[in-house]
Order: C-alpha cells, then structure tokens, then sequence
C-alpha cells in the first residue's frame, strides 16, 4: 500500500496566531538575502557589512579585526557582484562566482536528489556505487541537513518544502520495534523511494530504528526537522509552512517526547548509545553533548514557530522552563577548561549534601592523562558526557559547534572552543577538517566501550576519524565567533583533497591523512558540507539561516572560570 494511504488526518482546526516576542537584538530577523544587498559603504566588502548587521550593537569585540582577515581573502567579492540575477530552478550558481571545485559540488549534490511523484524530495546518503549499498541510498534526516542549507542559500527551497512534509506523514505512522510501540513523535533515521516498475507506482519507506544497526531510534531527527523548519522560514521569509496546523502537531509531538515528566534530576536529555551522528556503539549514552546541544537549539527554534494558540501555549511555557535549566546546567556541569580541570584534579569525594562541590561524585583519578596536556589556556569546551560519577572527557565537534550557532555557549565560552580549536589544530583538524571526536578510544578502552567495533577501531570513523560534512559547522562557528580566517583556512585545506579523493565520508588517521577504511565516495553531506561552508565564507549574512542569537535571560550568572557550587 502507498504509504501516504496510511498517514493519519492531522488536525485542521484554525488556530489564532499570536506572535512570539522576538528581542531587538535578534539578528536572525536580518534581511539574509544576500542578492539584494545594497552597498552603503562601496570600500567594506559586503561581509563586513553582514557581520555588524548580524551582531549590530551586540559585536563582538574583535570584530573589528575581522576586517583586516578578510581583506586577505583573495575571492572576495564585492557587493556588487552579488547583486545578481536569482538562479533559475535547479541550475548552477552563476560561473563567474563558481570555482572549479563548487561548480562540480553543486553537480554532484544535484545528481544526489531523488524524487517523489516527480518532485524532489530530499538527496540520498551517497552516489558510491562501487561499495555495498546498505542505507547509504537512503534520505537521512540528519544528512539531509547540509543539503538543505546549500539548496536555501541558492535560493531553491522547493526540494527543502518537500522534505519538511513528507517527513511530517512519515512521522505519524505507526512505528514498532518487535511487540514495542515507539512514541508518536519519533523522526525517522531515513526513508527510501521505492519504484514499483510493473505497477508503476512509488512508495516511501521509512526507518525508525527498526532496521538500523543496534536498533536506536535516532533522538537527533526530530531536533534537526524542527530546526531545518526555522532556517526553512528564515531564509524564504514565508511562515506559512511553519504555520500550517500539521507543522504546528509535528513540533508538539516531538517536544512532547523530550519535556514529558520522569524520573530525571537533571534538564539534559537521556539517551541510549548511538542515536545520533554517531549512530553506533561508542560509550555516548547517558546526556551525549550533541543531543543536549541540538536538543537546546530545537528549543529555542520552536520558541520563534511556535503559536500562542491553546495548544502552543502551555508547550511554550515549558520550553521557557527547560530552556533555562538547561544552559544552567550545560554550561556550568559540562564546561570545562584549564581552572576547571584543576579544581576537578583536586576534588574530595564521597560528598553529601547541598553544600557539595563535587556533585555527581566525579572521582579525580578517572581524568584521563591526555586531557591535561590537551586543554590549552586559554581555551576551553564541553565535555562528550556528564552523569553520576562520569565525565566523559572527550572532545566532541558537533555538540561544541552547535552549542555556539544556538547560543548555549556564552560569548566566552565561544570564544574559548575557538581559541581550543585554534591551539589544538594539528590534532582536531590536521590534515583534513574535522576530527568528529577527539582522542581515539584504544586498546582495551575500545575493546570494552565499542563492543570490539571493527568499523570503529582508533583514528577511524566516529572513533577519531575526520569527516568533511563538519566543515560547514566550523565554518558557521568561525564567522559567530568573529574569526573567519580559522574557516578559510579549514576549507583551503579540505579543497586539497576532496576532489580528488572524490567527497569521501571520512577519513583516518591521526592527522585524518587517509582516506577512511570503510568510507563511501561521493558522499552527499561530505560535498553539501563544503558547498554551504563556501557559500557562508563568500557571504556571511547566509550565517543569519541557521545561527541564533544570545538570549538575554538566560545569561549565566557564572562566568566560564568559576567552580561549581
Ligand atoms: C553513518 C553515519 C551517520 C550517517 C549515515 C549516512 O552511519 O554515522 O551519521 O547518517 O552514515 O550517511
């Protein structure tokens, strides 16, 4: 049967539209349409302009020192010539702002998409025919991601309209694991077109966790749907979609699933091995950083779609609710830099009581001995994992990228994960941008923590291997932060190779050298990663599509060095 056949009704009842009060500083309401940009200063290249439009009165101090980078940069443009025509439907930027390398990205991403009844409809994992298929000639939700960016900040929303919609049918089907029924707001991992020829008839198939390796259902799909659906409404200016009653259900389910009340003593989100990016064994269950990142953005996302409605109204307080113990908790329990580390290298232990300093009975003697010559100082990030007795050290790229493109981090603490880049670049970037986590697991650490997980072993895949699609969030974390030099820089070195190894998954290595044992070729989010992170350095105004301002309220009270208390 056509699974749209099997979609429920979703509710159609008008609803009145009260709008969420958005502060003056939001910098995600500038205009971001970067061809229509007028030149008001002919002698500052347009990024500068776009900078001190995203940041206004709210700059960051060394903004001004941008200036001089970017002046460095050989393929800037001016205003002007981004004042150009809109491209047609589904054709290549222009070839006077296209090099080589994009106009070849943007060829591959094209040949990626896949349609639904002569629509497209998202892109496929990869174009690796040499390899077995297994998922990768499925839409994933998360890979489907940068792709989405990279068709909006071309201006062809069309593909991302879909995506947003049938994901949200696919949403309300009956999902099953066995004899266990999943909650009804989980997102799929992926979905597939499948062609009946003697039919003549396409249908969807979708995976929850019911055919993925380990059977996790993927916590990160439904954070990534609703934050696509902001960048989706920022970027075309049309809140319609966002408005629509079944949008407006698809956000209340997947919240409803995170903010329901349990047994939790803390803001941060549960979750099992896996259910993410990295959607394999790696010792990330419990509060993984990049869920609790997502999960915070997803947040604040749905605060700006969200109506005021009955429905939305009691959804929206919570989320204010969860919001503010949330980055209390991230940014206090999961920061973690040089004074930081000395005061856990020294706490007592067996602690009890409100007047705790050490909390959750962190034993000193289980900080591992690479994690004191690798925190530089200045500099500073969230650590992997916080629960009873468990801080997980390592260092994760997409929590930590997120965390600053959402505004979890504060400006310090951007501004630390930064300077931590910056000082530790051979070893999280090296070669080739970015190391998905850092350092390796080995020996007996991997033996025991990934299940002797042969895909998995050191310096490979999500235990230390380097992944392209990162780019485009290192990129976006560079220009919030007022550095975009750290991104041209990234991306220069990631143009050396992906070409010519032909837009690989990932790659190994401690200095991510070679290309990865068991990675796929034309990877999609590995060519729409670079695109967007190209796209982002040319223009940095397209930053405004998915990065979110600071709130005032939720301004911490601690600054990034005090202790816990
Ligand atoms: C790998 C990655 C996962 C990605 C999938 C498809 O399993 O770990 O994050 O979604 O490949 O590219």
């Amino acid at each position: 049967m056509d699974s749209e056949d099997t979609t429920k009704t979703c509710d159609t009842k008008a609803v009145e539209f009260v709008p969420v009060k958005i502060e003056e500083h939001d910098f995600s309401k500038m205009d971001i349409k970067p061809r229509t940009l007028t030149v008001v200063d002919r002698h500052k290249s347009c990024e500068i302009r776009a900078l001190y439009d995203l940041f206004g009165a709210h700059a960051p101090p060394h903004l001004s020192s941008i200036q001089d980078s970017l002046k460095n940069l050989d393929h800037l443009k001016i205003a002007e010539n981004l004042e150009s025509v809109p491209p047609s439907r589904m054709s290549s930027p222009k070839a006077s702002t296209t090099s080589q390398i994009q106009a070849e990205a943007w060829e591959a991403l094209r040949q990626a998409l896949i349609y639904f009844r002569g629509r497209p409809l998202g892109t496929i994992a990869a174009m690796d025919h040499s390899e077995e298929l297994l998922n990768y000639n499925q839409v994933f939700v998360r890979d489907f991601f940068p792709s989405a960016l990279a068709f909006l900040m071309n201006r062809e929303p069309e593909v991302v309209k879909n995506f947003l919609m049938k994901t949200l049918r696919l949403q309300s089907w009956e999902k099953r694991i066995d004899r266990f029924q999943l909650g009804a707001g989980v997102m799929p991992a992926s979905f597939k077109v499948l062609h009946d020829t003697r039919r003549n008839t396409e249908t969807l198939i979708a995976d929850f966790g019911e055919s993925a390796i380990g059977r996790v259902a993927p916590v990160d799909s439904g954070f990534w749907w609703i934050i696509l659906l902001r960048a989706y409404t920022r970027s075309t200016g049309d809140s319609s979609l966002a408005d629509t009653p079944e949008c407006q259900k698809g956000i209340r389910l997947i919240l409803t699933l995170c903010l329901s009340e349990g047994f939790d003593t803390f803001p941060t989100l549960l979750c099992a091995d896996g259910c993410c990016m990295i959607d394999r064994r790696m010792g990330i269950y419990g509060y993984p950083i990049e869920i609790q990142a997502l999960f915070f953005m997803a947040l604040k996302c749905a605060l700006t779609l969200l109506k005021q409605d009955d429905k939305g109204k009691e959804l929206l307080e919570l989320i204010t609710k969860r919001l503010q113990a949330l980055s209390y908790h991230i940014r206090t329990y999961f920061w973690l830099d040089f004074s930081q580390l000395n005061d856990i290298y020294r706490y007592k232990t067996e602690e009890y009581s409100h007047t705790a300093v050490n909390k959750f009975n962190v034993m000193p003697d289980s900080l591992p001995d690479w994690v004191f010559d690798f925190m530089p100082n200045p500099g500073g990030y969230f650590i992997g994992n916080v629960s009873p007795s468990r801080m997980d050290f390592r260092w994760f790229c997409l929590g930590n990228c997120i965390a600053i493109l959402s505004s979890l981090a504060t400006p310090d603490q951007s501004d630390a994960i930064m300077d931590l880049l910056e000082a530790r670049w051979e070893e999280l970037v090296g070669e080739m941008p970015l190391k998905a986590c850092y350092p390796a697991l080995e020996t007996h650490e991997w033996r025991i923590i990934t299940g002797c997980d042969p895909k998995n072993t050191r310096w490979s895949y999500h235990n230390g291997g380097s992944w392209p699609v990162l780019l485009w969030l290192l990129t976006a974390a560079s220009i919030k932060t007022g550095r975009p030099h750290i991104a041209k820089r990234a991306i220069d070195l990631a143009e050396t190779r992906l070409p010519k190894d032909s837009w690989p998954e990932y790659y190994d290595g401690k200095l991510g050298r070679y290309v990865g044992k068991q990675a796929r070729k034309f990877q999609t989010w590995s060519v729409a990663g670079y695109l967007v992170a190209k796209m982002m350095l040319d223009d940095p105004s397209l930053l405004g599509i998915v990065a979110l301002e600071e709130d005032r309220q939720m301004r911490p009270t601690l600054t990034r060095s005090s202790s816990w208390s």
